[in-house]
């Protein structure tokens, strides 16, 4: 098969291009070879690389910049999406679509499934729902895959930001009153693999097990990577006056992919272990050794 990967120099596509195995031909682009929000740069391309199936992942994922600039974030995230679904209804190929949990509004007293109500908060959050529509209404083979929190290699994400800061602080102060799903992009990467080879199309929600607030995440963060000397403190979102509007809660139920025999993704707290000795192999970040003779971590990595 022939697989296009967009956004290949972003975190998730870091993550998933090593999981594709040998016996697809795998071609990754990014915004140096092309912009996705003009559309007669990505006809060219599909006419150019004929792709049977295509990961979309690239977008503009700076939540608050989204805010700050909307008209960027519909380019990106809805025309550039809506670009792509064009030209794969065009050539027949599939497309998979990564999208968040922050389509949602965060009211709801269980975690979301994949047919739940959609009402964004955000600019991005609306911007990645346009681009859902269009994947619907444009395609019958199609992937819509919602997850959160993302964090591993070659990425700003919370983790590293975390381990940043605490390098430089005794104090981390972080809002407590939105609940979501960390998820390591290894984990969420597998299973888009995965879905290279089922025909149950549509939309699918895929996160980490288990859930958190961002204060849960980083006093795990800091206890796992053996930094006692850092207090982590937590703030209300008002607190953090971040400019974009956040879902307080934003757990999403992974039915459909156990319905389809995928099964779920491991906890969280695994992906964060792994991602721990990872990233300090990949010299993003530095851990304090434990003393135990068991390496730097103080967990056992659990496997992915
Ligand atoms: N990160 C999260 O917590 C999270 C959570 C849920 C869902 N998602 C979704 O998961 C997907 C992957 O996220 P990620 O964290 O891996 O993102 P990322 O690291 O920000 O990577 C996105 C990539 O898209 C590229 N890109 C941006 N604008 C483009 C354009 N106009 N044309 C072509 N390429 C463009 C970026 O290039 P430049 O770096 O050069 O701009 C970057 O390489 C995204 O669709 C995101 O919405 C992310």
């Amino acid at each position: 098969m022939r697989v296009l990967v967009t956004g290949a120099k972003g975190m998730l596509a870091n993550a998933l291009l090593p999981c594709l195995g040998s016996e697809h031909e795998v071609v990754g682009v990014d915004l140096n070879d092309f912009d996705i929000s003009q559309e007669t740069a990505v006809q060219k391309a599909f006419r150019d690389l004929r792709p049977d199936f295509v990961y979309h992942l690239a977008a503009y994922t700076d939540v608050d910049g989204c805010e700050a600039n909307p008209r960027l974030a519909d380019e990106v995230n809805t025309q550039g999406t809506r670009n792509l679904a064009r030209s794969c209804a065009e050539i027949g190929a599939i497309l998979l679509y990564v999208s968040t949990d922050y389509v949602f509004d965060g009211s709801s007293d269980r975690p979301y499934r994949e047919d739940d109500l959609t009402n964004p908060l955000s600019v991005y959050g609306q911007s990645k729902l346009g681009g859902e529509k269009h994947v619907q209404s444009l395609l019958k083979r199609y992937f819509i895959v919602r997850s959160s929190w993302l964090y591993g290699p070659r990425g700003k994400n919370f983790v590293s930001t975390i381990m940043k800061v605490a390098a430089e602080r005794d104090e981390l102060r972080v809002v407590s009153d939105q609940r979501g799903s960390p998820t390591y992009t290894r984990h969420l990467a597998l299973k888009l693999a995965d879905m290279l080879r089922i025909e149950a199309y549509g939309t699918y929600h895929a996160t980490g097990s288990g859930d958190c607030s961002w204060f849960e995440f980083a006093q795990a963060i800091v206890e796992l990577a053996g930094l006692e000397r850092v207090r982590v403190v937590p703030i209300s979102t008002q607190e953090s006056g971040r400019r974009a509007p956040r879902p307080a809660y934003s757990v999403l139920e992974n039915r459909r992919l156990i319905e389809n025999h995928l099964d779920s993704l491991p906890h969280w707290k695994d992906g964060l272990a792994h991602y721990l000795k990872e990233g300090q192999r990949l010299g993003e970040f530095k851990l304090p050794l434990s003393g135990r003779g068991e390496g730097p971590l103080r967990a056992e990595v659990r496997g992915l």
